[in-house]
């Protein structure tokens, strides 16, 4: 309960929960009071000629009831948290509560990942009945950054391509998920040159792709791209030990053509593939690296 974020706000909600109870209470108890307003208890109040308002108390019933609900409060407010930052004596959390429902369904799920887990990835990826759950488990986990079909978005790879970024192995694709991954590249434009050479080496890296390029530029930057090649290999094939791109291919993560490469060079580019160990367990993530290995491999595997 540590959501308020000075103790001031906690003592003034409790304060403020209190007053409203302590207030209905004295409501109550004036309504209580009969009070004759005039002879025969009317308010004065006449309808319809003959309709009258009687000046009577609240049904006993009724204000029972009333009573009961602020006892219930008083009691709720003992074992639950509710006064500010008081947490109850029960020790009730919602995330508590979360966690204790997350554990009973994979305690009754947990045999039938035990057995997933015990198959290799590659078979797992022609199985559909794994396959369906790494679908659901892929669109509750992975599909708000990677898309529902995988296929990324700008700055979020394609996860059904067979380029990779960090390895596209099981194994690579287990290990991205279960610690995450940082794409680091650092702003390198001052190592490059003027801006005419950063300008130069972003056409020879369009040449590696066989992009549409100015080949004089290109050719002028190519002797700058030594500079490059430490992470993204002499060729341009990229690094998987450091998440460095293949520049070769025409698969382009953070946009394509001279203006995003000069930006890649002057600003750089930090890239963060959350971990999800302590989200999902070794055999959900199993699953799920089947799953990811599968769509590249083979498509999509649907239950008949
Ligand atoms: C908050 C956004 C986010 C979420 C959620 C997320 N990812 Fe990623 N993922 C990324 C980013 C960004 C990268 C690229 C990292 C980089 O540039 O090096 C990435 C990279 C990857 C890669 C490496 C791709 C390659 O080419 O090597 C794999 C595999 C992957 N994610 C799978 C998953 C799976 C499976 C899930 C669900 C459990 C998931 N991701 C959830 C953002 C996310
Ligand atoms: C320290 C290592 C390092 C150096 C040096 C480096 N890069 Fe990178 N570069 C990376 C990494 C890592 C990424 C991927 C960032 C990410 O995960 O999103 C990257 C991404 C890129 C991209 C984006 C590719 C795409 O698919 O959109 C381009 C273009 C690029 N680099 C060009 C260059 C050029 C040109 C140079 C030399 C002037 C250079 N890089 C130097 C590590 C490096």
């Amino acid at each position: 309960m540590s959501d308020f974020f000075n103790s001031g706000w906690s003592l003034y909600i409790a304060i403020a929960t209190v007053a409203g109870l302590l207030a209905c209470l004295a409501l109550l108890i004036i309504a209580a009071r009969r009070r004759v307003m005039a002879s025969d208890n009317t308010t004065g109040h006449v309808w319809d000629e003959d309709l009258r308002e009687l000046n009577n108390p609240l049904p006993r019933w009724w204000m029972w009831l009333f009573v009961i609900t602020i006892v219930f409060s008083g009691i709720y407010l003992a074992v639950y948290p509710g006064l500010g930052s008081v947490p109850g004596s029960l020790g009730w959390t919602s995330l508590g509560q979360h966690q204790q429902e997350q554990a009973k369904a994979r305690a009754v799920t947990a045999p039938l990942f035990a057995g997933l887990a015990a198959k290799p990835a590659e078979e797992l990826a022609r199985d559909p009945q794994a396959m369906a759950i790494g679908e659901r488990l892929f669109a509750n986990n992975c599909a708000t950054c990677h898309g529902s079909d995988a296929r990324g978005s700008k700055g979020f790879p394609n996860l059904a391509d067979a380029d990779w970024l960090w390895g596209g192995t099981p194994e690579k694709i287990a290990e991205t998920i279960t610690s995450g991954r940082q794409g680091a590249m650092p702003p390198i434009a001052a190592a490059v040159g003027t801006a005419e050479d950063v300008r130069n080496v972003a056409h020879y890296v369009l040449s590696l792709s066989g992009s549409a390029h100015n080949s004089i530029a290109a050719q002028l930057g190519r002797s700058k791209f030594a500079v490059c090649a430490a992470c993204h290999g002499a060729e341009g094939k990229g690094n998987p030990a450091l998440g460095a791109p293949n520049l070769t291919d025409k698969v382009w993560l953070h946009g394509w053509g001279e203006d995003a490469v000069v930006a890649m060079v002057t600003k750089g580019k930090t890239n963060v593939m959350p971990a999800h160990a302590s989200r999902l367990t070794a055999e959900q993530i199993h699953v799920l690296a089947a799953y990811v290995w599968g769509l590249s491999n083979h498509g999509p595997v649907t239950p008949q």
